[in-house]
C-alpha cells in the first residue's frame, strides 16, 4: 500500500471525528448523509440527518412520503432539485425491493453521481471504489503537485486514476472515511497550518510554497443577478398570500410570496399597478442573497389589505399556517429581519 494511504489512514484512526453515519453500515443512512452533506457543512449536517432519519427510518418510510413533506424537511438546505432526486430515488429503490449493492445500479438513481455510487458502496458493502469530491482534488493537487485543472476532462482522467491506484482495496471505507475528513480537517481550503500536517515532509506543495495555488480551476463561475420584488400581502384578518413555485428553475416545488422579478431594480409604481389599493411598507431594499451560481438582490415589500382579494395569482393561508409550507431560506431570513416570523416560534404572537 501506498505510504500515502498509511500515513492518512494512521492519522484519521487518532483525530477522526465521531459522527452518526459513520456507526452504520445501513446504505440508506449512508446515501442519506451523503446527499445532505453535499449541500451542507458536518455541523449543521446532522442536524438534517437525524431529522431525516427519524422523520422516515427506512427508504420504504421516505419512498411513502409525499413531495412537500421532504421538501419542508429539507427546507434551509437549499438546491431543492437535490430534495426532489432524494425522493425519487426513493421511490425507486422501494420498487426494487432493497437497497440494491451494485455500483452501477446505484449511480444510476436520481442525483447520484460517481462521488456519491462510490461513497456508498464503500462505506455500506466495503466494495473498492474511490471517493473523489472536493477534499480529495484538493489533498491529491497538493500532496502530488498536479496542475492539471480539476474541472477540465484531462483533469478528472488524471485525478481519478490516481484516486482508485491510492486507494487502500482491503479497506476502502477506512480509507475513503480518512481522505476526506483529512481534506476538511488538515488540508483545508484556506487557513491551514501545514507545519502541523503529518504528510508534510513528503508533501510537494508544501515543499514549493505552492499550497494556495493548488489545486487548479480552469472555469471562471459567471455570476447572474436577479431582482427580486417580494410583496408579502397581508389582509387584516391575519391572512396572507402565498403561491407554489412550479417553473423549472430555482426552489421549484417551494411556496413563496408574491414574487415580481426584473432584469434591474422596479420601481414600486410598477408593482403597485399589480394590485388593489391598499398600504404599502417598504421592508427591505436591495437584499442580498448569495446563491451558488446566482446572486439575488431582493426588495421587500408589505402590503396590507382591507380584506383577502380573490382576483390576485395564488391562495390565502393563515400566518398562523406558514411553518406548514416549504419556504426558500431567503425568505424565513428576510421574514426573521422584518420581524414578521414571530409566529414560527410561538403560534400565537400576532406581528
Ligand atoms: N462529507 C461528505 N461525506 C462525508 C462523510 N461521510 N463524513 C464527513 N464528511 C463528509
Amino acid at each position: 500500500m501506498a505510504d500515502f494511504a498509511i500515513k492518512i489512514e494512521q492519522w484519521y484512526k487518532q483525530h477522526k471525528r465521531n459522527l452518526p453515519w459513520r456507526e452504520t453500515t445501513n446504505p440508506y443512512y449512508i446515501w442519506l448523509s451523503e446527499i445532505i452533506l453535499q449541500q451542507t457543512r458536518v455541523e449543521q449536517g446532522r442536524g438534517y440527518y437525524e431529522r431525516f432519519v427519524n422523520t422516515f427510518p427506512t427508504v420504504q418510510a421516505l419512498a411513502a412520503a409525499s413531495e412537500e413533506q421532504v421538501l419542508l424537511l429539507w427546507q434551509g438546505l437549499g438546491y431543492y432539485s437535490r430534495a426532489r432526486n432524494l425522493h425519487k430515488a426513493a421511490q425507486q429503490i422501494a420498487s426494487l425491493g432493497s437497497f440494491p449493492s451494485d455500483y452501477k445500479t446505484i449511480l444510476a438513481l436520481p442525483g447520484v453521481g460517481p462521488y456519491t455510487a462510490a461513497a456508498i458502496v464503500s462505506f455500506a458493502y466495503e466494495q473498492p471504489y474511490a471517493v473523489l469530491d472536493g477534499n480529495v482534488y484538493r489533498v491529491l493537487s497538493r500532496y502530488f503537485g498536479i496542475e492539471t485543472p480539476i474541472d477540465s476532462t484531462e483533469g478528472r482522467k488524471e485525478f481519478k486514476t490516481l484516486a482508485d491506484e491510492l486507494l487502500d482495496k482491503h479497506h476502502p471505507a477506512l480509507y475513503n472515511q480518512a481522505i476526506m475528513d483529512f481534506g476538511a480537517l488538515v488540508c483545508k481550503p484556506s487557513g491551514v497550518d501545514c507545519a502541523l500536517c503529518p504528510l508534510c515532509d513528503t508533501c510537494f506543495a508544501y515543499a514549493q510554497n505552492r499550497v494556495q495555488q493548488l489545486p487548479v480551476k480552469d472555469k471562471k463561475i459567471l455570476q447572474k443577478t436577479r431582482w427580486f420584488s417580494y410583496v408579502y400581502v397581508c389582509d387584516s384578518e391575519g391572512n396572507v398570500l402565498i403561491c407554489r413555485r412550479t417553473r423549472n428553475d430555482i426552489w421549484k416545488g417551494l411556496y413563496e410570496f408574491f414574487l415580481v422579478e426584473s432584469l434591474q431594480e422596479l420601481p414600486l409604481s410598477s408593482l403597485q399597478c399589480k394590485f388593489p389599493k391598499g398600504q404599502w411598507t417598504l421592508l427591505k431594499q436591495g437584499f442580498i442573497h448569495q446563491l451558488t451560481h446566482q446572486r439575488l438582490a431582493v426588495n421587500f415589500y408589505k402590503l396590507e389589505l382591507p380584506k383577502k382579494d380573490s382576483s390576485l395569482q395564488g391562495f390565502w393561508v393563515k400566518k398562523s399556517e406558514l411553518q406548514n409550507y416549504a419556504l426558500p431560506q431567503l425568505l424565513v431570513k428576510l421574514m426573521d429581519n422584518c420581524c414578521l416570523a414571530d409566529y414560527f416560534q410561538t403560534n400565537s404572537r400576532p406581528i
